[in-house]
């Protein structure tokens, strides 16, 4: 409801502008074409157009404020918000209510502190109240620790509705350390963390949580069940290249949507490892990236209707023999009995195709899609004898 409603708010406000530019250029057209009519000199065209054209070129300022911040809210970044103050005087200050933050360091021409400096300048110039969404994309230096945490704090204190912090590190492990604050703030609805090292010293209370996409970040059990009991409204849950555990436990009922995207540990050279998922509550499991592991197994997964089986299993090392891939498989279809829709991607395909040659087949209850994004003569046939067979 809540999509949908955004959705018919964004046909309006298209609908509006669309009406707007109309109206206006339709009326020029129509004011040059009478000129041109009447007149027979042309600098009285030219004059008349620039008179119409002042007259009326405020006619998207005479929207109202809320609905020009919607707008400048749409912008991808912050800095573009700002650059639309140099339109007029009305726009010059418009940018410092718009209830969206968003920083992107890509200029790699000049050094990160020129980024932290216009942050830092930007946040003190803001007047923001309530912030829907406030986004950090940037490389990290240990140097600006205070700072990134900082804005963190700002943005709590403007009860942000969305946090993302995207971090990377040229060569080497997350070492942001996230401020304790963050732990405890029940403003986020969506949470993105991405490149921390994530250590609450105390419970963590994410009251209206209900969106969750940490990657590259180390996890334990006891750091996942304290996560899943302070966020008792959390439905999706992303794990994108996170590691350091061997069991997920959704424990939380709330949680419908899983998905697991990688799981590489740079400290196991072995990649030995079985991971245990046990998540009866879930509705949609996905299961993706590249696993450098041994195998993973579902356990009680009996409210499964969506599952998505999109991983590949290899890597620097040799890891699993065929007949693993075979029994890792067949155990998740096993598991997913009542799923609907099952999805299976490429890596996966080829090992569903060595299990039917060995007799395997498929429930005829579930809803199954193979992959089929290669135009391929053949959906199961390897890139090998493709290549081999003309
Ligand atoms: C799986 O979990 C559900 C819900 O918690 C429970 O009712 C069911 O008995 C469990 N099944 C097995 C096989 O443990």
């Amino acid at each position: 409801m809540d999509t949908f409603s955004t959705f018919i708010f964004l046909v309006c406000i298209h609908l509006c502008l669309v009406y707007f530019l109309c109206n206006y250029w339709g009326k020029v057209f129509v004011a040059s074409m009478e000129i041109v009519v009447e007149g027979q000199n042309q600098p009285k065209i030219a004059l008349e157009t620039i008179k119409l054209y002042e007259m009326e070129d405020d006619r998207i300022s005479l929207l109202p404020n809320c609905l020009l911040l919607e707008i400048l809210s749409r912008l991808q970044c912050t800095k573009d918000v700002i650059r639309t103050g140099i339109l007029s005087t009305r726009w010059k200050h418009l940018w410092n209510s718009v209830p969206t933050l968003t920083f992107t360091y890509i200029d790699f021409n000049h050094p990160l502190s020129d980024f932290v400096s216009f942050v830092d300048k930007t946040l003190t110039q803001c007047h923001e109240l309530k912030l829907k969404k406030f986004g950090v994309y940037t490389c990290y230096d240990i140097e600006f620790e205070s700072q990134f945490n900082r804005w963190i704090r700002y943005a709590i204190s403007c009860n942000v509705e969305e946090l993302i912090l995207k971090l990377w590190y040229p060569g080497s492990k997350a070492e942001f350390q996230l401020d304790q604050s963050l732990y405890i703030s029940s403003c986020f609805i969506d949470l993105t963390l991405a490149g921390s090292v994530f250590n609450p010293m105390g419970m963590i209370s994410w009251k209206k949580l209900r969106s969750l996409y940490i990657s590259d970040v180390i996890l334990n059990e006891d750091l996942i069940e304290n996560i899943l009991s302070g966020s008792p409204l959390l439905e999706n849950l992303v794990l994108d290249d996170c590691y350091g555990f061997s069991r997920l436990d959704i424990t939380s009922k709330s949680v419908k949507n899983l998905m697991l995207v990688g799981y590489m540990d740079p400290d196991d050279d072995y990649a030995n490892n079985i991971m245990r998922i046990n998540a009866p509550d879930i509705l949609s499991l996905t299961i993706k990236g590249c696993l450098l592991m041994w195998k993973i197994l579902l356990l009680n997964m009996s409210s499964l209707v969506e599952a998505n089986f999109d991983y590949e299993k290899f890597g620097y090392y040799e890891t699993t023999s065929e007949e693993a891939e075979e029994d890792m498989l067949k155990g998740f279809i096993v598991n997913c009995r009542n799923v609907k829709e099952l999805k299976i991607g490429f890596f996966c395909s080829k090992v569903l195709a060595r299990l039917e040659a060995k007799g395997f087949v498929f429930p005829s209850n579930m809803n199954f899609q193979p992959y089929c994004c290669v135009p391929s003569p053949s959906l199961y046939s390897d890139s090998d004898s493709l290549l081999d067979s003309d």
